[in-house]
């Protein structure tokens, strides 16, 4: 079975299984979306209203500036895998509860397994709480953590700020363009 059918199998199959309070308000599952090939998996926190409706990543204000950031680097969609921790819109946007967190995350742990990126880039403080405990994204946001998490084994974590977050605040805007353009080089000193 070819990455992208078996993709296809583990995220139909999680989104018969999974068991989440948000299934109640939210109006579809919203899975990952990209190549399963990729060397960059990018990790958001939960969809949005646009991504509710639509049923994919970051399709609405924070996915074409994201998309921007991708383009300034040469890299399009299919380049890159991108899926959210949580895959399903919280009520109104709300942050993600902790308990929505851990309920999703082994779907996540799955699909990072089998897409074994290089690289994989959290985008905003939720999505890095996931492999870093309390993480101060002001401190760390634009470096590369190494971490060792049970199922995955040794990874590189880069922490990059929400484009949600940095759409509308000029200095944070400048800093996640900044560090966004690191990442041919982060790659390359991983090969
Ligand atoms: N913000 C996210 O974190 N994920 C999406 O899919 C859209 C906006």
């Amino acid at each position: 079975m070819t990455k992208e059918k078996k993709l296809e199998k583990l995220n139909k199959e999680w989104s018969q299984k999974i068991k989440s309070p948000l299934l109640k308000t939210c109006n579809q599952i919203v899975v990952g979306d990209g190549n399963p090939n990729a060397d960059i998996i990018i990790i958001g926190e939960a969809p949005g209203k646009k991504e509710d409706e639509s049923g994919q990543p970051f399709v609405g204000a924070a996915g074409k500036f994201l998309d921007q950031m991708l383009d300034n680097i040469n890299l399009k969609r299919d380049n890159i895998y991108i899926t959210n921790i949580v895959k399903c819109r919280p009520p109104n946007n709300r942050d993600p509860l902790p308990q929505e967190k851990e309920g999703f995350w082994p779907w996540l742990l799955d699909e990072i397994n089998l897409i074994k990126p290089k690289l994989i880039i959290t985008l905003g403080r939720h999505s890095l709480s996931n492999f870093i405990e309390n993480p101060i994204i002001s401190q760390v946001h634009g470096t590369i953590v190494d971490k060792n998490i049970p199922k995955i084994g040794a990874i590189k974590i880069y922490a990059l700020y929400h484009p949600a977050a940095a759409l509308y605040n000029g200095s944070m805007r400048e800093t996640l363009i900044k560090d966004f353009k690191k990442i041919p080089k982060i790659l390359k000193s991983i090969d």
